[in-house]
């Protein structure tokens, strides 16, 4: 599998724009952006599926060469897109989609039911809705599998919905001909044992980088387990390449490159490619 790794900031991304902090003040000086966290994933190198659609999503799409229809047709190579979340960041860019002939949205019932603005695509395009369960493998083309597993259950700040499991999942990708295996967790709230058993054999995990510390400005309560909690474990579960993902602009580590004190893991960066 290939997997195009498209934005890597939480919402807001990096700088946003109405922050002067340093972290955001060195992106603006040395131009090192980061778009809102979503990935492409495609089995076969021609199939496409998003993972997340975030509100950058028009730039990351024409950013990637491999995304773009074949010359003289409407044959997007963009298959569909399954969501972790319905939180704004990851699903603004389902509306810069709407001129799809149609389009396949993965996602669990909680999730479609709270998209505020499903029906408004829905006059737009055809929606062809399939309903994630955790547990439960998503065959897709190409030659992959997805198995959805539960990651939090934080509501967006919108939703009315209360918090349950269904509102954040990570995704289990393996491909069935190289027996890779990737496993993205951009809104992991706790490392559990659903967590653990999720990333076990796995190649590469997109672990969440939302917060540095459990001190950061209105990290408590965010759903977002912080990175100085997640290195400790980590380091206690080696076998994968951890990659951190989603980074708020509160996080140092989503300025300039920081090793990560002993290899442990490293920070993704926007366009960074992966073959599993
Ligand atoms: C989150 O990841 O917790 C949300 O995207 C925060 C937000 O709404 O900006
Ligand atoms: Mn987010
Ligand atoms: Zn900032």
């Amino acid at each position: 599998m290939k997997v195009r790794i498209l934005g890597t900031a939480a919402g807001g991304g990096l700088p946003q724009w109405n922050c002067g902090c340093e972290v955001c003040g060195q992106a603006r000086a040395t131009n090192r952006h980061r778009t809102q966290d979503c990935l492409a994933i495609t089995g076969d190198g021609s199939t496409w599926y998003l993972v997340n659609a975030s509100a950058d999503l028009r730039g990351q799409l024409l950013a990637s060469p491999e995304l773009a229809p074949p010359p003289g047709t409407r044959a997007t190579p963009v298959a569909g897109v399954l969501l972790t979340s319905a939180e704004l960041d990851h699903t603004l860019g389902l509306l810069t989609l709407r001129e799809a002939d149609r389009l396949a949205v993965w996602a669990t019932p909680t999730v479609r039911a709270a998209l505020p603005f499903g029906p408004v695509l829905e006059s737009y395009t055809f929606l062809d809705w399939q309903s994630v369960t955790p547990g439960e493998p998503i065959p897709l083309q190409g030659g992959l599998t997805a198995l959805a597993f539960a990651a939090g259950d934080k509501r967006p700040r919108y939703a009315s919905t209360p918090d349950n499991a269904q509102w954040t999942v990570a995704y289990r990708f393996t491909d069935a001909r190289t027996g890779g295996v990737l496993v993205y967790a951009p809104g992991l709230a706790a490392w559990t044992a659903t967590f653990t058993a999720g990333i076990a054999g796995a190649d590469v995990v997109l672990l969440d980088g939302t917060f540095a510390t459990n001190h950061e400005f209105a990290s408590t309560g965010m759903g977002h387990l912080s990175m100085e909690d997640s290195l400790p474990l980590v380091r206690a579960n080696p076998g994968p390449r951890y990659m951190y993902t989603h980074l708020n602009n509160t996080n140092p580590y989503a300025g300039e490159p920081l090793a990560l004190a002993d290899g442990a893991a490293s920070v993704a960066t926007d366009g960074e490619l992966l073959v599993l």
